[in-house]
């Protein structure tokens, strides 16, 4: 189950997803006990504090859920001093997730969490958050200025976490390869409304969020297919994976790892979802008679 993402030297290919773990480093340290995780991406940090959006910021809809929490978190200093008191005892890479409104942010962001870090996912995707995110992310020029400024800041693997919600989103992954991202992880939620019949109002505080989950799977694999057509650099699937049948359809479709943020919330926060993929994958691949999990990667391309 071992494998390669840029320089990353995962145990296993199945990646915490950004966002699930809050900004606590005691949950980091405890998910990163768990032999099936192969990564742990931090939730966003930004350049500024942000205390996130009023309640509600979440709903389960059944099948995916729909959130806009803001992109709470500390900022990008106190977040370092919190990575700081466990980076030494994880066991696992520890990928920084970063939402940076423009380059000098991104630069100065990499270069004071460099030393906790070993690697970054730069969120250009996030669909609901003001000057972040998306509101950035749907440029190609400023994409490739933020990814520019990262890449002069850090040698350590770059991802770029790009958005469902673009249709040129081929040109934004291009951007970011070309500007120096060592790889793309797609995808994050799709833009998305729930509204309360009864109370006759939108359910989400800031009215409109981003649908993860069993939903948006189909959206994931589509996109990590064409992803894999036109770029050179390796994919980490996102989106929906909530059995080992999901991650080994994104793998089919290209993407060299999975990550997995909505079936924890799903599970209550239970980490067993990882040693069932995990085990679901192996007896896969001993059926098929496949000696490594990187045989996967792209074969539905051969079809
Ligand atoms: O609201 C949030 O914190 C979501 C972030 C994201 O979708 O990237």
């Amino acid at each position: 189950m071992k494998m390669e993402v840029a320089s990353l030297v995962l145990r296993s290919p199945l990646i915490v997803a950004s966002g699930v773990l809050g900004s606590s480093g005691s949950l980091i340290k405890n998910v990163s006990e768990n032999p099936s995780v192969g990564a742990v991406v931090t939730k966003t940090v930004t350049y500024k504090p942000r205390n996130g959006y009023e309640n509600p910021t979440v709903v389960d809809l059944g099948y995916g859920f729909l959130n806009a929490m803001g992109l709470p978190n500390p900022g990008y200093l106190d977040y370092k001093v919190e990575l700081a008191s466990i980076k030494r005892d994880l066991e696992v890479p520890l990928i920084v997730s970063i939402g940076p409104s423009n380059g000098e942010e991104a630069g100065k962001m990499v270069e004071a969490l460099n030393s906790v870090a070993d690697g970054f996912e730069v969120n250009v995707s996030c669909p609901h958050a003001k000057n972040l995110g998306l509101e950035v992310g749907s440029d190609v020029q400023t994409v490739r200025k933020i990814v520019k400024a990262v890449r002069e800041s850090t040698g350590k693997p770059v991802l770029v976490k790009i958005s469902p919600n673009v249709t040129d989103f081929v040109d934004v992954a291009r951007s970011a390869v070309d500007a120096g991202a060592d790889a793309i992880t797609a995808i994050n939620t799709v833009r998305g409304m729930a509204i309360d019949v009864n109370a006759m109002k939108p359910v989400l505080s800031n009215l409109y969020g981003g649908l993860s989950g069993k939903a948006i799977h189909p959206v994931a694999v589509r996109i990590v297919y064409e992803l894999y057509e036109k770029l050179e650099v390796p994919i980490v699937g996102c989106g929906g994976v909530y059995d080992w049948k999901d991650a080994v359809e994104l793998m089919l479709a290209g993407a060299t790892a999975v990550q997995i943020g909505s079936a924890i919330a799903y599970r209550k926060m239970s980490l067993n979802v990882f040693n069932e993929i995990e085990k679901g994958i192996i007896e896969y691949l001993t059926t098929k008679g496949f000696s490594s999990i990187r045989e996967l990667v792209g074969l539905a391309h051969n079809s």
